[in-house]
């Protein structure tokens, strides 16, 4: 089946739902609802008019930009999906960004993942003279108002 790109479309129970299938983050519908409200761009992989991969812009657009939540499905992964993915973000950033100029693409490599970022031409950041940090804040006043349901897709 033909493997098409469609940029902007990705939902939030989209998102969920990729995520469930993956078994990856347990993402509340609330939260998925506000954060993709907040993509500077998406793009996802559909076969069959189903969504079978994704990738999402986060950022300033202009210095700093966020690649977040690459992923492809299990049985469609090792086609060149991700990197197609991948590469699709890094040409929105260069024909987004300020002319003239250069930007800094960050992400956040999950484990074993290292050497498909490599491919794409990542580096450790330790080895651009700066180490990431992350910090898990676990106590967000928003849940405490507003507790985030859970919800089952299908
Ligand atoms: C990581 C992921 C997005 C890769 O997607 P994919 O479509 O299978 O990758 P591709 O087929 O485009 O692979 C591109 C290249 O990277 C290599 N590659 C992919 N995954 C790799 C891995 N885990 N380790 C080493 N190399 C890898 C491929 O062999 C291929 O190499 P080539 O260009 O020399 O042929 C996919 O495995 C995935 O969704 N994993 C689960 C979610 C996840 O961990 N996402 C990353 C969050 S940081």
């Amino acid at each position: 089946m033909a493997i098409v790109y469609q940029e902007n479309i990705l939902t939030a129970d989209d998102f969920v739902l990729l995520n469930q299938k993956m078994g990856l983050t347990d993402i509340s519908i609330e939260q998925a609802k506000k954060s993709m409200g907040h993509n500077l761009y998406s793009i996802v992989a559909v076969s069959d008019d189903k969504i079978i991969g994704m990738g999402r812009l986060l950022g300033d657009g202009a210095l700093f930009w966020y690649i977040n939540d690459i992923l492809v499905l299990t049985e469609h992964q090792g086609k060149g999906i991700g990197k197609n993915i991948v590469n699709k973000l890094i040409q929105y950033i260069k024909e987004n960004s300020v002319p003239n100029t250069s930007a800094s693409v960050f992400l956040f490599c999950a484990k074993d993942k290292e050497a498909f970022y490599e491919k794409l031409g990542f580096m450790d950041s330790c080895k651009s003279g700066g180490i990431g940090m992350f910090l898990d804040v676990n106590d967000c006043e928003y849940a405490k108002k507003s507790p985030a349901k859970k919800v089952a897709l299908k």
